[in-house]
């Protein structure tokens, strides 16, 4: 079947179609209801099924008969590791883990939060708490305590796992005392932190929570699978909204793993049994749905990378890992691409390995600039394809659907909507707008399965920050605009969220750390354009009248303090010092106005401008302090 009339079918019944992608699923109570309503008129998918998204990507594949194929790759190049797991192997250690979990008290309702680095044993507890029917949270390991303890507060986790250490290019970073400063820093005191010691040198205070990761596996019995209701949630993922409080998206189980086999199939158009990787983190989204759950529930290889695209050692890196374990699809974030032609312009060392392995590779997380797609492209013979999503979704929504049919890519455009969602483009009073015509990119409700349900005991926020906007649509808070063939076009978040290096972000969360040092009277934080990381924060404060301190002082100043409370991820650099702030009539900072005057885009003065002269002032300061577009 071609893409139109797929995609087709998935809109003018999305029950029918639903339904009939519900039977590649081993339910233990298959669905009767396949589509309901919520309260809010919002979408419940399979409420009545009953299973276990555990069994789904791990026991089943075994009593299929595949217990010895492999199930994980652990590439580390930071540690010089390459080791496999099989199914039957990953299995065992799932099972005693969640047996563990159980042994300390834990069960279906309770929450753990997981705070990893890129190893199998981050993945394991993912799957051990599903097993188990337990809600998990995954808390990037870049993030520093403070995040840590937000999240803690808000999902109030009865334990962590974490491991000793992380590592970051020649830099060992000890977990536990972020685990255990989070823990101070919380309210909510979780009762254990399972800790695995990967015996890298990292310093391990103890605390009397302590569980070992090694003794809880080793001495515990293999749980079996909890079956859990359709509407259950798998997980709480903790992603970056307009305010300083970053928002828990709630995933539920039925809708999550049909939609994640559905895709695995008909959008990256890999077979069972094919080595599958992204090239992401287990902390974001992308981890998620392609590290763990998506390549597992579809019988795929998945690659657990601990590294980076580049000086891991070199450029390299990602050719070596796809020729190595014969990587049929791959996924990474542009960004990835663009430090990897940075250091390696020519492809040199792509031209030394054997790629034939390769079919599509996948670019998300962020715009794909043309430069990069068509780098990729003249160095790699194969499709590279851009798509567009984001950890509301749980699973793209835009893309170019290569297991359905391999549309002609448009370079600039993510391609067209994915089956089950309709996406349109709305202007301010929530008019469709016509081909062409930039505005909100929005989705007709409902939303197809596998998609938020929710915020973590937040409807209101989740109500007035995704559903009220458009009545009857979700607001993604992108903009775009759609061609005249269908092709979506991804211009920019329309909100406060930056996104650095694949890495989405508040700037509202910045702004307040910012505001909170003791020299600065009012401050903005805006993403500006950056080559390589696509954008980075800049942020433009004013001081308190009286305040004597040098710049080169409170720059260092303020990015130790976002450095501390963010994590290094945030990679705020650049601190200006400005007389005033751009502001409307009635206060408001004119944060878009910003942007353009950094980026050097042409930009027409709003109306409701305070006092014009401003404009001339902040120019002056960036010309100074040679920033963004003023960089050279
Ligand atoms: N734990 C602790 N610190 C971390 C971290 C982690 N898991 N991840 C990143 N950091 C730190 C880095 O060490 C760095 O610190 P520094 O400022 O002291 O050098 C800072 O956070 C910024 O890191 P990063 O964004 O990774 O930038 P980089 O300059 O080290 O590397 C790239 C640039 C482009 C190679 C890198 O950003 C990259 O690989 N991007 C792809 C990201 C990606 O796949 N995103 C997927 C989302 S789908
Ligand atoms: P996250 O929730 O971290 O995955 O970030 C989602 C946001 O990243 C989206 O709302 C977009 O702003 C941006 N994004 C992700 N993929 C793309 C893409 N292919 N093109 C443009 N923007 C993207």
């Amino acid at each position: 079947m071609k893409y139109q009339e797929f995609y087709q079918k998935s809109i003018e019944n999305p029950e029918q179609f639903w339904a009939n992608q519900a039977e590649a699923i081993n339910w233990f109570k298959a669905p009767e209801t396949i589509l309901s309503y919520d309260h809010n008129n919002y979408p419940v998918w399979y409420k009545d099924a009953e299973l276990n998204a555990c069994y789904l990507a791990v026991d089943k594949h075994i009593e299929d008969g595949f217990g010895e194929q492999t199930a994980i790759i652990y590439d580390s190049p930071v540690t010089q590791t390459v080791k496999k797991y099989t199914y039957n192997q990953i299995k065992s250690e799932i099972a005693k883990l969640a047996g563990g979990l159980q042994s300390l008290g834990l069960e279906k309702g309770d929450t753990v939060v997981i705070y990893m680095p890129m190893i199998p044993q981050a993945v394991f507890a993912m799957l051990a708490c599903a097993r188990i029917g337990v809600t998990h949270s995954v808390v990037f390991g870049g993030f520093a305590p403070h995040e840590l303890a937000i999240r803690i507060d808000d999902c109030k986790p009865k334990a962590i796992i974490t491991a000793s250490s992380g590592i970051e290019i020649e830099r060992l970073i000890a977990y536990k005392p972020l685990v255990d400063e989070a823990i101070e820093l919380a309210e909510h005191k979780p009762q254990n932190v399972v800790i695995l010691n990967r015996k890298l040198g990292a310093r391990i205070p103890f605390k009397k929570y302590d569980i070992d990761y090694d003794a809880l596996v080793y001495g515990s019995e293999e749980a079996s699978c909890v079956p859990v209701n359709g509407q259950h949630p798998l997980y709480v993922l903790y992603t970056s909204g307009t305010t300083g409080k970053p928002k828990g998206i709630v995933r539920d189980t039925a809708g999550y793993v049909t939609a994640l086999k559905f895709s695995m199939k008909y959008i990256y158009g890999v077979n069972e049994g094919e080595v599958f990787w992204a090239a992401s983190d287990v902390g974001w989204v992308v981890g998620h749905s392609y590290i763990a759950y998506g390549p597992l529930l579809n019988r795929n290889t998945t690659v657990v990378f601990e590294g980076k695209p580049i000086r891991t050692p070199d450029a390299s890196t990602f050719w070596r890992v796809i020729s190595e374990h014969r990587v049929s699809v791959m996924f990474t974030a542009p960004t990835a691409i663009r430090a990897i032609k940075k250091e390696d312009p020519n492809g040199e060392f792509i031209k030394q390995y054997d790629l034939s392995c390769l079919r599509t590779q996948f670019l998300a997380g962020e715009r794909c600039d043309i430069s990069t797609l068509e780098w990729y492209r003249s160095h790699i013979p194969v499709p590279a394809i851009d798509h567009w999503w984001q950890t509301e979704s749980g699973w793209p929504m835009i893309c170019n659907m290569m297991g359905v049919e391999y549309l002609p890519i448009k370079p600039g455009s993510a391609g067209k909507s994915v089956s089950g969602y309709n996406i349109q483009i709305l202007g301010e009073n929530g008019q469709e707008l016509g081909p062409n015509e930039e505005g909100y990119v929005v989705i007709k409700l409902p939303l197809p399965p596998g998609t938020l349900t929710g915020l973590w005991n937040d409807e209101m926020r989740f109500k007035m920050g995704y559903l009220n906007k458009f009545e009857g649509y979700y607001f993604s808070g992108d903009g775009g605009f759609k061609d005249e063939d269908g092709y979506i076009y991804i211009t920019g978040r329309v909100d406060d969220v930056i996104n650095v290096a694949g890495h989405r972000l508040s700037t509202a969360e910045m702004e307040e750390i910012v505001s909170s040092h003791h020299s600065v009277a009012e401050c903005a934080v805006i993403g500006i354009n950056d080559e390589l990381k696509g954008q980075i924060p800049l942020a433009l404060v004013v001081t308190k009248s009286g305040e004597d301190i040098e710049h080169f002082q409170l720059q260092h100043e303020i990015v130790q303090l976002v450095r501390e409370q963010i994590g290094a991820v945030a990679s705020l650099k650049d601190v200006v010092i400005v007389q005033r702030l751009p502001k409307t009539r009635s206060g408001k900072i004119l944060r878009k106005l910003l942007r353009s005057i950094a980026d050097g885009e042409n930009f027409q003065i709003p109306s409701t401008i305070d006092d014009e002269a401003i404009i001339d002032e902040v120019t002056e300061v960036l010309k100074h302090d040679k920033i963004g577009c003023f960089k050279s």
